[in-house]
């Protein structure tokens, strides 16, 4: 490959979850200091990074799609370097298939991305998926940039494998950043104006560390921490797993106020013969049993979970467990998904793979299901005065969106700025969001 020309621009695209949201955010601030500017999305940009999700089929296929059509605008292919899980699972065969693609980089090893760069402008093509001993956190820009709401990544990777996920083999093992590391980080958050914290990890609560009197400490205590800080209006946490669901966790819902009414539990099915051969290692019952324990401590408590429909030798009966799960439990929201066959994942050569046409159809009466319990818990709320913090303008003049508690987004007019926490009280529901009206103070 020819030298090229030092990249003046960037774009950074991310596909999947919420962690690619925080990777992609990190890679941008590592190009910053590199000295190259954003360029927004559909710009021409002289290096793109298309930071990438494996979990599903669709969304590998857009990946290579997308290298296709990466185009400037003068016709020539801008410097493309792939990133994410894509990047680490597939990281030959994208070399293999996309000669313009001049850097592979793995989750775990994009701090290095500055490095790549200048190899690949000297003309190499390099493939990065090292999962190396030294974390990449310690060597990310101190720098933050962040709106009213941020992410902070403070678990990694997963020990439980489903059966049907690639996580373990993409992200790897289950690593906890260190306590002194995530309070400075969201020192650094609060600074460049987040009010909002939601900590990540693909199995969040299964964060462990030592707090700073060196007594060993879960997400609780984590928690219990950054709520000290008074910046901070508001902590959320993101994906957890019913089986790391501690005590202590369950109690900081009662009591850490800033801690925020919301739990997304996926449990992926309705019935135990799936979820065993899923290894999900809980039972419907058990789910339900420790939904009760959080509902006895926080009634209001919002719901959400993942699904899967169509796992392999998934019988009509046993998909109606599902539903009748959803029904019973009363989603707020949720993700819900049709199998698919992951290489290199055990369900992926189990007997009983099942047809396309059956997975939609279980699909949507699922779907249909989970809008219903939506609706259900938006118009349950209706009458309730809650904060909202106002994340983006709305569609109209004079209408703001934000999140109330239970991370419905609330159309509120009102003249407020973006990072205002309102007060309003909620007047309609629909599927997805929530109308609410402010709440004018009235002095004296
Ligand atoms: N097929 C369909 N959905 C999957 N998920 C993970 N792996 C697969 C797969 N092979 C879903 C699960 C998980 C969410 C992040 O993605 O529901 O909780
Ligand atoms: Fe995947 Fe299961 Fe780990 Fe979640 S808990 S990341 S679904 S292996």
């Amino acid at each position: 490959m020819p030298q090229t020309p030092s990249p003046q621009t960037y774009r950074v695209q991310s596909f999947g979850c919420q962690m690619n949201v925080y990777d992609g955010d990190r890679m941008a601030e590592l190009l910053d200091a590199q000295g190259l500017t954003p360029v927004a999305e559909g710009g021409d940009a002289d290096l793109v990074v298309l930071n990438t999700c494996h979990i599903r089929e669709k969304a590998t296929d857009r990946v290579f799609s997308h290298i296709g059509r990466l185009k400037r605008d003068d016709g020539t292919a801008p410097l493309i370097a792939v990133a994410g899980c894509v990047a680490q699972a597939e990281g030959d065969e994208i070399m293999a298939r996309a000669p313009s693609v001049s850097m592979v980089v793995g989750p775990q090893a994009y701090h290095r991305l500055p490095e790549m760069l200048s190899k690949a402008v000297a003309g190499h093509r390099v493939t990065d998926t090292d999962m190396p001993a030294e974390t990449k956190f310690g060597a990310l820009p101190r720098k933050r940039r962040s709106g009213p709401t941020a992410f902070l990544t403070v678990q990694e990777g997963c020990d439980k494998f489903c059966t049907y996920c690639v996580v373990p083999y993409t992200r790897g093992a289950e690593v906890s950043r260190p306590f002194a590391d995530l309070i400075d980080e969201a020192h650094r958050l609060v600074e460049a104006g987040a009010r909002e914290i939601t900590l990540l990890g693909q199995n969040v609560n299964a964060w462990t560390g030592e707090d700073g009197k060196g007594s060993a400490v879960g997400l609780d205590g984590l928690i219990r921490e950054l709520a000290e800080m008074p910046d901070i209006a508001r902590i959320r946490y993101t994906t957890s797993h019913p089986n790391d669901m501690t005590d202590g966790l369950i109690a900081a819902h009662a009591e850490v106020e800033k801690l925020m009414p919301f739990l997304h539990l996926p449990v992926q099915a309705g019935n135990d013969r799936v979820l065993k051969a899923m290894n999900r290692s809980h039972t419907v019952e058990s789910y339900l049993r420790l939904l009760e324990r959080v509902r006895a401590v926080r009634p209001d408590i919002a719901l959400s979970g993942d699904f899967i429909v169509g796992f392999p030798g998934e019988t009509d009966a046993e998909f109606e467990d599902t539903v009748k799960l959803i029904d019973a439990v009363g989603y707020a929201q949720a993700f819900s998904f049709k199998y698919s066959p992951r290489p290199g994942t055990p369900a992926a050569t189990m007997d009983g793979q099942i047809a396309a046409e059956v997975m939609d159809e279980r699909l949507q009466r699922l779907q249909a299901a989970l809008n219903r319990t939506q609706v259900a818990f938006n118009d349950a709320t209706v009458g309730r005065t809650c904060d909202v913090l106002v994340e983006r303008q709305g569609k109209f003049p004079g209408q703001m969106i934000g999140k109330t508690p239970w991370l419905q987004s609330a159309v509120v007019s009102t003249d407020a700025a973006i990072g205002d926490m309102l007060t309003v009280d909620i007047t309609s529901g629909g599927a997805n969001s929530v109308f609410a009206d402010e709440r004018i103070s009235v002095p004296g």
